[in-house]
């Protein structure tokens, strides 16, 4: 049997090592780019991992889907050879007053490191404070293709500035982000829209949960066979975020009455919600929190779910054992989603069921994901990670278009295999 194991053995080298080593300069065959999501366990947030510069630095990024940038951490040792400032005075350089970086005698040439450099301000959700970085090209390095030198990413040298951990609150591991918000030339489904012909500036996100692996497809995506519902995106709260009204929030197919006065309200009273990849868990605002955690508690105890002491940061948590093994017992949530000042959309329902309105804890005890944004809180509703997780969800800047799919792992699915979708 010596011969056949070795004539496969080559037939593997030759058809499945050969073609990732040859880093490929044509957008693939298959119309998109795909990037692995990961997630880690103890912080339920998701990232990915891509390469940049020469040498190649392989680096974990926190996907943020209200970024502008593609930014990294070039601090302490990093260095590249690729690497091109952008000056300050160019047209890439973003204005309307674009702002100066220099870096003091002394200090040897760098990433983070040069003179007359463009500086943008980034954003991490979890810092108090803020700070920027420099905008470059470099190599950007994808499973399926190495992107050309004339790619915008963003590097800011943490090192120059120690008392601020600009990586606060991300992913374990991560080194910065990879910015997927609306209208912004920086992102990589923008660059590479504008540099591959006929890809559109589209991204399908399948956010996996706990051990899992999930995927992000940029331009194209692969077909699949699970229904999608559409909703429009709704430009008049934010130019980056992505917003959709909430025309009302159900539970149990009740509607939740709250008091929307103070909110950010539109005219026909529908509230801002906006989604967030890098908050783990559903944020809402005390005014939607508190009528919405009451009606929850109140359908959980028509199907006997047992209440036990609650796990911060959640107000609410049961006994797993009153759930059930595939928590059928758990008070389906559905927001309504509308967007009717497009004319294509009635009412959308987005639905929530036990696998995602609920979160071990710990062995036994399940709380409900959603935290109260207190008096901070902006949104009515800030859709995290966890409510995110385990759908097709596709956003379409040429269309202006959000299409969702229903939890996956209610029909027995998961992100891994897209194929399967
Ligand atoms: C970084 O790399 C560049 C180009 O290879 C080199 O000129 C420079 O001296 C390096 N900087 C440091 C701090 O090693
Ligand atoms: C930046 O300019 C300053 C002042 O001219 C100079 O001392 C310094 O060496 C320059 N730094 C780099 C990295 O070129
Ligand atoms: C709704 O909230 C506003 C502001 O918080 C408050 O002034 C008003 O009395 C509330 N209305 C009701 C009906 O509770
Ligand atoms: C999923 O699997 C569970 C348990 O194996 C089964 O009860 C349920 O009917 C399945 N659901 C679908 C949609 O196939």
């Amino acid at each position: 049997m010596a011969t056949p194991t070795c004539v496969l053995y080559f037939c593997v080298l030759v058809f499945f090592v050969s073609p990732s080593l040859s880093a490929s300069n044509e957008f693939p065959k298959t119309g998109y780019i795909s990037l692995p999501i990961n997630i880690d366990p103890t912080t339920h947030q998701h990232f990915t991992s891509i390469g940049i510069g020469t040498p190649r630095h392989n680096m974990n990024l926190a996907i943020d889907i209200s970024g502008s940038y593609l930014w990294y951490d070039c601090g302490g040792n990093y260095n590249s050879s690729s690497y091109n400032p952008v000056l300050w005075d160019s047209p890439q350089c973003p204005g309307p007053e674009p702002f100066q970086s220099n870096c003091d005698a002394g200090f040897p040439f760098k990433p983070g490191c040069t003179n007359n450099t463009c500086n943008v301000a980034l954003d991490n959700p979890f810092a108090d404070f803020g700070f920027g970085g420099d905008l470059g090209h470099d190599f950007l390095f994808t499973p399926q293709i190495k992107l050309p030198q004339t790619f915008f990413s963003v590097c800011s040298e943490s090192s120059r500035f120690p008392q601020l951990p600009i990586l606060v609150g991300l992913p374990k591991g991560t080194k910065g982000s990879l910015g997927l918000a609306r209208q912004s030339p920086f992102t990589l489904q923008s660059q590479i829209s504008s540099s591959f012909n006929n890809v559109p500036p589209k991204f399908t996100l399948c956010l996996p949960s706990s051990g899992k692996k999930g995927h992000l497809f940029i331009g194209g995506r692969p077909t699949f066979s699970t229904p999608l519902s559409q909703i429009g995106f709704d430009s008049r709260y934010s130019n980056y975020d992505y917003f959709f009204h909430l025309n009302s929030i159900h539970i149990n197919h009740k509607p939740v009455q709250f008091n929307t006065s103070g909110l950010s309200v539109d005219l026909n009273d529908n509230v801002g919600t906006k989604i967030s990849t890098l908050h783990p868990f559903t944020v809402l605002h005390p005014q939607v929190y508190q009528p919405f955690v009451k009606a929850f508690v109140k359908a959980a105890k028509t199907k006997n779910m047992k209440r036990v002491k609650k796990v911060h940061p959640f107000g609410t948590c049961y006994d797993a054992t009153t759930v059930g093994d595939h928590r059928e017992a758990v008070p389906a949530i559905d927001l309504v989603l509308e967007a009717e000042e497009l004319g294509r959309f009635g009412k959308v329902s987005y639905e929530i069921y036990g696998h995602d309105s609920l979160v071990e804890v710990k062995k036994g005890v399940l709380c409900l994901a959603f935290v109260n944004g207190g008096i901070r809180a902006l949104d009515a509703v800030l859709l995290g990670a966890h409510q995110l997780k385990d759908r097709i969800l596709v956003f379409d800047e040429s269309t202006s278009i959000i299409s969702f799919s229903s939890s996956l792992v209610h029909q027995n699915k998961t992100c891994l295999d897209p194929t399967s979708l």
